[in-house]
């Protein structure tokens, strides 16, 4: 029986609806958010249940074809698209289950193509929070943050993805399922799996459900917009971590002046800064006298949409590095000088030091500038893949930052999992 014959079997009376061949419908699918990465998928599927994804798997297997997953694709590294031509992509979309929050062990089980902003909001009518916040809530799946192990506005809050994940279903290459969905607060029988599963962006199993712990949500609190004469005083502004700092973001000249353009904003504040820091906290943060200030929460909308307004310029190269908190402007003098004359745009989660970076001007294939940018941040002791993972886009460069025996226990880990290495073939690992 040829592939899609098999894989029609496998959805049975959805596959009508949901095995799509017409390149006018999969066309969309293979094309990332950055417009970086497109290839069109031979098909793609939209199994309805974990049976459903384990005959996919099986079914290509059987054809040694690669399997790319796919949840919201809002993803900003290629790993959520075909690298080649052929591959076959999963959609998620249809695992949206939310099942009833469990007030107790404050924790739910979620499907993986539940959206980020459905799970939020599901949370909200129980009373709690979900813990992880990003602008593209209202498209990107859980699936994809788990599988990404996305960061986002609340890390210094409340933690990143790997945080909040309690338990997770997922399917392996040969079909067989990995349940770990207990939620037990408590458990060290064995290897960690959920742990690994998290962050292995679709090269080690598909993940068909997640539980997440939930939060008492934080008393109202301040927004407050503050000039900066450089990143490092921005730095030197921020508050102790801990339940006093809820979101700590930066902004730079360039990019806000251009988020204002593009979204028809007017400018926040009085003057123009080289740097401006963006803070929630639960009263008014302590700034030294003189500081320029603004407090509305509705100033988030600025940060939020710094990705949109960067990509109104073209094709960018984006980067989502981290650095000592220390080095920040020196990286910052450093990389600027690199890039040239290429346009760099800077913003990120100043708490952790994570920075994006957009340079706009190389051509899409140009892979000559990633390999600048990301050897000056190992160089100055920094992580290459903060929060939007490694992909497609960074996995060559990843002996930047992890040694040859770092490398083969990750090499082994994949073998094992995925002899056949029809799981997203190209990403995290070349
Ligand atoms: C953000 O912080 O806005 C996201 O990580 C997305 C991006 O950098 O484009
Ligand atoms: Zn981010």
């Amino acid at each position: 029986m040829s592939l899609l014959d098999e894989l029609r079997q496998a959805l049975g009376p959805d596959a009508a609806a949901h095995v799509l061949t017409d390149p006018d419908l999969t066309e969309a699918f293979g094309t990332d958010w950055t417009r970086r990465w497109s290839t069109r998928p031979l098909a793609v599927v939209r199994p309805g249940s974990v049976d459903a994804v384990g005959a996919v798997l099986q079914a290509c297997r059987r054809h040694a074809t690669p399997v790319v997953t796919q949840g919201g694709n809002t993803g900003l590294v290629g790993a959520s698209v075909p690298q080649r031509p052929g591959e076959v992509l999963l959609s998620t979309t249809r695992l949206h289950r939310l099942e009833p929050v469990d007030p107790v062990a404050r924790q739910v089980t979620v499907g993986a193509g539940a959206t980020l902003a459905s799970v939020q909001q599901h949370a909200r009518a129980a009373g709690l929070v979900y813990g992880v916040d990003l602008a593209a809530r209202e498209s990107a799946t859980i699936g994809g943050t788990v599988a990404t192990n996305a960061g986002g506005l609340r890390v210094c809050r409340f933690g990143d993805t790997r945080a909040q994940v309690t338990g997770l279903r997922a399917v392996l290459a040969d079909g067989s399922v990995v349940d770990r969905l207990h939620g037990l607060p408590k458990d060290g029988a064995g290897y960690d799996l959920v742990a690994l599963l998290v962050g292995s962006e679709g090269t080690l199993a598909v993940v068909t459900d997640v539980r997440v712990r939930l939060h008492e949500p934080d008393p109202r609190g301040v927004v407050t917009l503050v000039g900066c004469r450089s990143v490092a005083e921005a730095v030197s502004l921020l508050p102790a971590r801990g339940p006093g700092l809820r979101m700590a973001e930066l902004m730079t000249r360039d990019g806000l002046d251009l988020t204002c353009e593009a979204a028809d904003l007017p400018f926040p504040l009085p003057s123009r800064w080289p740097a401006y820091l963006l803070l929630d906290t639960p009263d008014l943060p302590d700034l030294p006298e003189g500081i320029e200030a603004a407090v509305d929460a509705r100033l988030v909308d600025y940060r939020e949409r710094h990705p949109d307004a960067i990509a109104t310029l073209g094709v960018v190269h984006k980067y989502d590095v981290s650095l000592p908190l220390p080095r920040l402007d020196e990286f910052l003098d450093r990389v600027s000088a690199r890039v040239a004359p290429h346009r760099l745009y800077v913003y990120g989660h100043l708490a952790e030091g994570n920075l994006h970076l957009g340079v706009v001007g190389p051509d899409p294939d140009d892979d000559q500038v990633d390999a600048t940018v990301l050897t000056l941040v190992a160089e100055m002791g920094g992580s290459i893949a903060s929060e939007h993972g490694v992909g497609a886009a960074k996995a060559a460069l990843l002996g930047l930052n992890r040694s040859p025996a770092d490398l083969a226990v990750m090499r082994a880990i994949k073998d094992a999992l995925d002899p056949s290495g029809i799981l997203n073939p190209g990403v995290v690992l070349v």
